[in-house]
């Protein structure tokens, strides 16, 4: 681990821009590799961060489109995507697949290449496949490649919890587990709130669970729908891996991560550190949660043999 932190983020749409924009404002990274297949864009993109260096406290040194350059890098964030593809009536983020599953053997090669040996940490869609074929094709041990999975859907559950209770998202704490997409589902049985399990505390607190879960799922559906992308829920998500593999910081957090049991990349918690993932948790499931996460590592495992096809 050299003493300088290095990211590199490899797509710089809506959001590896705003990953960017993220790590440079809060100082997260000493050096940062931008890559992006718009030259112009990425170029410009370093001189607007340039730009905002005058009025920041921390100095980031800023690289574009230098694959050579990730050699060294402790982190490397795939942000890239298709926002055409995005957009699609199913709301299902496997119709990037055909895109996406091209582009990112191609960058994974580039990214093995380069000799980089950090951790890899995946947004692109659909990310617990994306993650899979990452890891494939780099070579990289499986828990130094990390997708953010459910731990976005976490957040978004966090947030509906917490609008009907008054508070805080960070108040709620609890797993959203299985596919980044629309299989995941609510571990209500994880799920603690005001010191309770939420469980016990719903009925007298008028929670709708299955309204609640519904809400969580379609989150990012439904700022798809205000604003056509996301980007600030899942590149703070990205970020928030990133930096917890950069400062060694031990946290539990459910992200997608390969599962012996399932033998698939899907999100469960697990704590990240230096080295990745460095410990992955068992919970106390119910049986209903374990059918469901089943299934949903099910569909997963469909959609990824479908992509080999
Ligand atoms: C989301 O749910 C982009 O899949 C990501 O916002």
């Amino acid at each position: 681990m050299n003493m300088t932190r290095k990211v590199g983020i490899i797509g710089m749409g809506n959001v590896g821009a705003a990953a960017a924009h993220y790590i440079v404002a809060s100082g997260f990274a000493d050096e940062l590799v931008l890559i992006d297949k718009n030259e112009a864009k990425v170029k410009a993109d370093a001189l607007d961060f340039e730009d905002a260096m005058a009025n920041l406290l921390h100095h980031t040194e800023i690289t574009v489109n230098d694959y050579a350059a990730l050699a060294d890098a402790d982190v490397v964030i795939s942000a890239l995507g298709n926002i055409k593809l995005q957009d699609n009536a199913g709301d299902d983020r496997f119709a990037e697949l055909p895109f996406t599953r091209v582009e990112v053997r191609a960058v994974a090669e580039k990214i093995k290449a380069s000799g980089f040996h950090g951790k890899l940490v995946v947004i692109t869609n659909p990310v617990d496949v994306i993650t899979s074929i990452y890891q494939e094709v780099t070579g990289l041990p499986k828990n130094h490649v990390i997708g953010t999975g459910t731990l976005l859907d976490s957040a978004r559950m966090k947030r509906a919890v917490a609008s009907r209770l008054g508070l805080d998202p960070r108040s709620v704490t609890g797993y959203n587990l299985g596919e980044h997409g629309n299989s995941q589902f609510t571990a209500w049985s994880t799920v603690r709130v005001l010191g309770k399990p939420v469980t016990e505390i719903a009925a007298a607190r008028g929670l709708d669970l299955a309204e609640l879960d519904h809400e969580a799922k379609v989150g990012g559906h439904t700022v798809f729908r205000g604003k056509k992308y996301t980007n600030y829920g899942v590149s703070t998500s990205a970020v928030k891996l990133a930096v917890a593999i950069m400062s060694n910081s031990l946290t539990e957090m459910p992200v997608s991560n390969f599962r012996e049991e399932y033998g698939i990349y899907l999100s469960y918690p697990a704590v990240v550190g230096n080295d990745g993932v460095v410990e992955q948790l068992q919970l106390d499931l119910t049986p209903e949660e374990l059918e469901k996460l089943q299934a949903s590592a099910d569909f997963i495992k469909q959609k990824y043999a479908e992509s080999k096809e």
